[in-house]
C-alpha cells in the first residue's frame, strides 16, 4: 500500500462506478442463493463467473495468493473465511465480501446475510452493524476528517454495547485494492483527526463488529479470522467516493438500503 493518498480523475470514478456496481450487482445475486443447504463453494463458483461474464476479474483471487474470489465468514468467523463445502445451516449468518476489478480498478464491498431464521440477538447484530456503516457514510463529507469516519462506526458499535475489531480496517482504494488511508473502525486519541476528505477520494469502509470482545484469532488455515470468544460477528462494507457535489455510494444499487 502507497502512503499518499491517490485523488481520482472523473474519467476513473467512471470505471470505479462500473467495477463498484458489478460487485453489489453479484452481491445481490449471491444473496438470493443463500440458504439452508448451499455450499459456501457454490457461492463462490456463481461470484466468479458471474464476474467473468461482465468482463471483469475477482479482485480477491490472488492477492497475497488468496485462493478465491468470495470471502465467506459464517458465525464467530469475522473475515477472510474460506469457502468450502461446508452447507450453510438455518439459522447462521453468513458475511460475503468480494471484489472486482474493470480495466484496472477495484471495486470493493461486503454484506452479512441471515441464512432462513435467525435469532433476535443475531438480527439485531446485522441491523446495528449496517447502521455503523450508514452512520459512517454520512459522516464521509468533503471537509470531514478521517476520524470521524471511524468515530462513527466505534460510537454505534458500543452504545449498543457491540466491540469493534481493530487488526482490520478499511482502507483507500482505486488502481489497488488496498490504497491510502487505512480507515480503522476507531480511534486512537492520541493520533489526532487524520486527513481531511476531499473530491477525488474513493474509500472502502467497512465496519466488523463482534457481539463480544473485539479480540479475533486466525484459524490454522491462515485466512479465517474469527472472534477469540466466540462471539456473533458482521461486516457490511461500501466503496464511496467524495465528490464536489456529494458523496457517492458506488456500491450501492438503486432502490436499495445499505
Ligand atoms: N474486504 C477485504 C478487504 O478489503 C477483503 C480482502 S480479502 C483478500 O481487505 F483475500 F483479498 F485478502
Ligand atoms: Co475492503
Amino acid at each position: 500500500m502507497h502512503d499518499r493518498i491517490v485523488l481520482k480523475a472523473p474519467w476513473e470514478l467512471a470505471l470505479m462506478r462500473r467495477s463498484n456496481r458489478l460487485v453489489a450487482e453479484t452481491l445481490q445475486a449471491l444473496a438470493r442463493r443463500v440458504g439452508p443447504g448451499v455450499t459456501t463453494l457454490e457461492l463462490d463458483r456463481f461470484a466468479e463467473s458471474h464476474l467473468l461474464a461482465h468482463g471483469a476479474r475477482p479482485a480477491f483471487k490472488g492477492y497475497r495468493n488468496y485462493p478465491f474470489t468470495l470471502c465467506t465468514s459464517i458465525n464467530e468467523q469475522v473475515v477472510h473465511g474460506l469457502p468450502s463445502a461446508r452447507k450453510l445451516e438455518e439459522g447462521d449468518i453468513l458475511s460475503l465480501d468480494m471484489g472486482a476489478v474493470v480495466e484496472g480498478y477495484h471495486g470493493d464491498s461486503a454484506i452479512t446475510v441471515p441464512v432462513g431464521r435467525i435469532s433476535p440477538e443475531a438480527e439485531r447484530l446485522l441491523r446495528v452493524t449496517r447502521e455503523c456503516l450508514e452512520r459512517a457514510i454520512a459522516a464521509a463529507r468533503h471537509g470531514a476528517r478521517l476520524t470521524d469516519i471511524s468515530g462513527a462506526v466505534q460510537g454505534h458499535a458500543e452504545a449498543n454495547g457491540y466491540s469493534v475489531v481493530r487488526v482490520f480496517v478499511g482502507h483507500g482504494i482505486g488502481k489497488e485494492l488496498h490504497e491510502a488511508p487505512q480507515i480503522p473502525n476507531f480511534v486512537d486519541p492520541e493520533r489526532g483527526r487524520g486527513p481531511l476528505l476531499k473530491p477525488g477520494m474513493v474509500l472502502a469502509i467497512e465496519p466488523m463488529v463482534n457481539a463480544g470482545g473485539p479480540e479475533v484469532r486466525v484459524l490454522d488455515d491462515k485466512w479465517t479470522a474469527v472472534t477469540a470468544d466466540g462471539s456473533l460477528s458482521a461486516h457490511f462494507e461500501h466503496t464511496i467516493a467524495i465528490t464536489k457535489n456529494g458523496t457517492e455510494v458506488l456500491t450501492m444499487l438503486e432502490g436499495a438500503g445499505a
